[in-house]
């Protein structure tokens, strides 16, 4: 048995796998609608989410399969005590496989020690949130051909978000990646990813004016300042519209730049840049949902010829 709580758990010989599974997906759903009949997919989720939630959900219905769970701690038994060692143990009677957030990192990786079914990681804290990097990389690969030669910039909150720490740890494994951080000093990526790109010799810089750097980017990733996650609310209130992306600043990036986002926005895109077709942060979505499909079969062990 197999979960995923990191995108490391996968080689990249197996994500390319998963990549095919999930273009083959969005190229013949027919062929894949029955797949998960008589499985059923839980939804744990003692964090808010809109997005990653029903993606799975939505992924396990197009399978076939059917969904159950829930989207608060405060509804589940986590309000009166319970374990997440206990609820997964709970889960794995009811269930064929669990997607779960949690606020504490690391949880889920306690869950799937105890779990007698496949444990995805839909989010542990500001640590990992491999699933969300599956959607980027599987977008990347779907729009650009390719994994490598990529200059990325990285733009926002780069100390509290999850998203962004993954993304970097799936791309060091792809060649002649050049990352520029872009973040207010208190943002800065944390220095265990500096410390790790530095030992892998991989190029990076650190400037805080997207406008400094906007035009040699092939990848712009932007991502919202995560309020969840901040000790006082004057912090966030002073650092949350530091980064605002507008046509303005589009008109300094490359034609065939990619602005991706894992979403939810808030005010760091303005809408007017939505409608510009280097604009791919919905088209993401989409691939979210094909590439938990792909996962889900994965991690099942189911085939379809
Ligand atoms: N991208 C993402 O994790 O969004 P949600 O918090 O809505 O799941």
């Amino acid at each position: 048995m197999r979960h995923l709580m990191n995108p490391l758990d996968f080689t990249v010989e197996e994500l390319d796998s998963l990549f095919d599974l999930a273009n083959d997906i969005e190229k013949n759903p027919a062929k894949y609608a029955h797949a998960c009949e008589g499985k059923k997919l839980a939804t744990c989720f003692y964090e808010p989410s809109t997005h990653t939630r029903l993606s799975f959900e939505s992924a396990m219905l197009s399978l076939g399969g059917q969904v159950l769970g829930f989207s608060d701690a405060g509804s589940s038994s986590a309000s009166k005590g319970e374990s997440v060692s206990d609820t997964i143990r709970v889960i794995s009677c009811f269930a064929d496989i669990c997607a779960m957030r949690h606020p504490k990192e690391g949880a889920p990786m306690v869950a799937a020690e105890k779990s007698s079914i496949p444990v995805i990681n839909a989010g542990d804290g500001g640590h990992q949130h491999p699933t969300q990097t599956l959607t980027d990389l599987l977008t990347i690969r779907s729009l650009k051909g390719q994994l490598g030669n990529f200059t990325v910039g990285l733009c926002g909150d780069l100390k509290f978000g999850r998203t962004v720490h993954s993304l970097i740890n799936a791309l060091v494994r792809y060649p002649n990646i050049h990352f520029i951080f872009i973040s207010p000093p208190e943002l800065r990526v944390p220095d265990y990813i500096t410390d790790m790109l530095q030992e892998r010799n991989i190029s990076y810089e650190e400037v805080i004016r997207l406008e400094d750097c906007i035009s040699k980017l092939d990848l712009l990733y932007m991502t919202r300042v995560q309020r969840e996650r901040f000790f006082n609310e004057e912090d966030y209130v002073r650092l949350k519209d530091f980064y605002i992306l507008n046509k303005a600043k589009m008109e300094l990036a490359k034609d065939n730049m990619l602005i991706l986002h894992p979403l939810p926005r808030v005010n760091e895109i303005s809408v007017e840049v939505d409608d510009d077709p280097r604009a791919v942060y919905f088209k993401q979505v989409q691939y979210g949902v094909y590439v938990r499909m792909a996962l889900i079969l994965t991690l099942l062990g189911i085939t379809c010829e």
